[in-house]
Order: structure tokens, then sequence, then C-alpha cells
């Protein structure tokens, strides 16, 4: 964990309500792994926390990018963000995924920006497997392109139907798992909304299969110090409380005490 200055290269929105932003900085891209998050000092914002945190979408030579909603003050701040302009970043932060266990078909489950980090998983896993990818609407369908370019299986649902299948992404996974070989081994990866998380940790616990789950906790200093992000973790029997800044933010969903 170092502090970074970022030069800004390329700033574009991705779809409505997201943004790509791209920074050149060769000692962070070179070190990140899928599953790890920066800590981006948002600029010209006032407050007592100036720092958010966002998992790596894409690290390449010298290059590192995050894939961005807006949603409240930080992130609306960071759309006046300029080519050229130096940004503070803390990273890598988190442990990220761990390695696909080789006989294992991997599967991506993602609920809106909480696809970034797979997409960064999917470009360095050698094995080609399948993502399914949830969102809200069309526009919260995310990273599409990223995974079929890799080669990769993409199935899609929206609330509203507007892309893919109408309903959850729990649905078209449910569908997907129905019709499979039982004796196929998966190992899932999952990051979204806490809901999606819990559904696809069950269906995991259910089918004996390994989850990966990515927690998004709101976070203070994200560098493991103020206990804002605390997650109850039973591992060996013991529950203690763990930092998802440090400790996680990815966990094996049978260790999560969901409250
Ligand atoms: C490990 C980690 C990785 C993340 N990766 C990404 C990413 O790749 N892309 C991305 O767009 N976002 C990501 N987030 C979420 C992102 O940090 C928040 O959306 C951001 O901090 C909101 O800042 P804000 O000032 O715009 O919103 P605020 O004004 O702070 O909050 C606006 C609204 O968003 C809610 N909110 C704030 N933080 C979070 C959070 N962590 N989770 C859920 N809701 C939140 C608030 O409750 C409020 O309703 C990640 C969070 C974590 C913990
Ligand atoms: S955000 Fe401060 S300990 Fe995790």
């Amino acid at each position: 964990m170092n502090m970074h200055q970022a030069e800004v290269v390329d700033h574009v929105e991705a779809s409505g309500g997201y943004r790509i932003l791209t920074v050149e900085v060769p000692s962070l891209a070179k070190t990140v792994k899928p599953g790890q998050f920066i800590h981006l000092r948002i600029p010209r914002m006032d407050g007592a926390v100036l720092r958010r945190p966002f998992s790596v979408y894409m690290a390449h030579g010298k290059e590192m990018a995050v894939l961005y909603k807006l949603v409240g003050r930080g992130t609306h701040s960071m759309k006046s963000i300029g080519k050229g302009e130096i940004l503070s970043m803390i990273g890598p932060l988190g442990n990220g995924f761990p390695m696909l266990q080789s006989l294992k078909v991997p599967v991506l489950v993602a609920g809106g920006y909480g696809v970034a980090p797979l997409a960064f998983l999917a470009s360095r896993i050698k094995k080609k497997g399948i993502v399914f990818i949830g969102g809200a609407k069309a526009s919260d369908v995310l990273c599409v392109k990223d995974f079929k370019k890799l080669g990769w299986e993409v199935r899609i649902a929206t609330d509203d139907g507007s892309a893919g299948e109408k309903g959850l992404v729990t649905k078209i996974l449910d569908e997907w798992l129905s019709v499979l070989n039982p004796v196929e081994l998966l190992e899932f990866f999952v990051c979204g909304p806490d809901g999606m998380l819990k559904a696809v940790a069950e269906r995991a616990k259910r089918l004996d299969h390994t989850a990966w789950l990515s927690l998004d906790k709101h976070m203070g200093c994200g560098v493991g110090a103020c206990l804002a992000c605390v997650q109850k973790i039973k591992r060996n029997g013991v529950v203690s409380l763990l930092r998802v800044c440090r400790e996680g933010p990815v966990f094996e969903a049978s260790e999560i005490v969901w409250e």
C-alpha cells in the first residue's frame, strides 16, 4: 500500500451515469491484482472524508482505470477531473480475488458497477468462463464488450427488461445452473449489492461450490485505522469483526455472517 501521484490520460462517459477514469501510474498499475481497490482523493471537494474507494477496472502497462457510477457529492465532483490533472491515490488496497483453482470453471456474477473488478479478473484468467450481469436498466449493464472480446459467454438480466431477460440476475443464473452437468466444478466470483451477494452465496452453498464475494462497505480511512467498514466473519468457529478495507474486500462466502 502506497500513496501515488497519477496523471489523468482519459476520462469519458461509459454509459448514462457511469464514467471511466484512466490514469498513468506505473508503480500501481504493475502491482495491482483483480479485486483490489484504490482510495482516491477527490479534487475540489470540502468535507471530513475526502477520499473514495474504487475497484480497479483495468491495469495494463503504465495505465490503470476505474469505472464509477455518479451517486453523490464525491462522484459528482469527479466529473470535472480533466486530462493532465494529477490525482492522489492510495493503493493497491485490500486482498483481491484468489487465483482460480485450475480444474474449475469461473462463473462471474455482477450487479451494476460491481462488474468493474470482475472485468479486470476475466482479463487475468486464462480459462474462459461465463459472466452474468445484472442491472436496473440497459444503461446499468456495463463491460459486455470487454467480456466478449476475451471470448467469455455473457448473460444479461435487467429489472425492466430493457436489456437481456427481465428479472434478477439470479433468475438467469438459476436457469443456467438447472441445465448444467451436476459434476461440473464451478468457482463463483461475485461483486454487487448485498442482496445479490447473499443470494449467490446461498446457491453456492447448496450446490457445494466455492464462492468469493467482494463486499461494498462505506469506508472512512480505507487503510484499516478507523473501523468504519467492519464485517462479521466466522473463521474456524470463531466470529470476529474484520475490516473490509484491510482483510477484505473479498471473503469466502461461507465465512460471512449476514446481519
Ligand atoms: C471496496 C470498494 C470498491 C468500490 N468500487 C467501486 C467501483 O468500482 N465503482 C463505483 O462506482 N463505486 C465503487 N464503490 C462505491 C463508491 O466508493 C461509492 O459509490 C462512492 O464512495 C460514493 O461517493 P459519493 O461521495 O459520490 O457518494 P456519497 O455522497 O458518499 O453517498 C451517496 C449515496 O451513495 C451511498 N454510498 C456511499 N458509499 C457507498 C458504498 N461504498 N456502497 C454503497 N453505497 C454507497 C450513500 O449511502 C448515499 O446513499 C466501491 C466501494 C468499495 C467499498
Ligand atoms: S475504512 Fe477505516 S478501517 Fe476500513
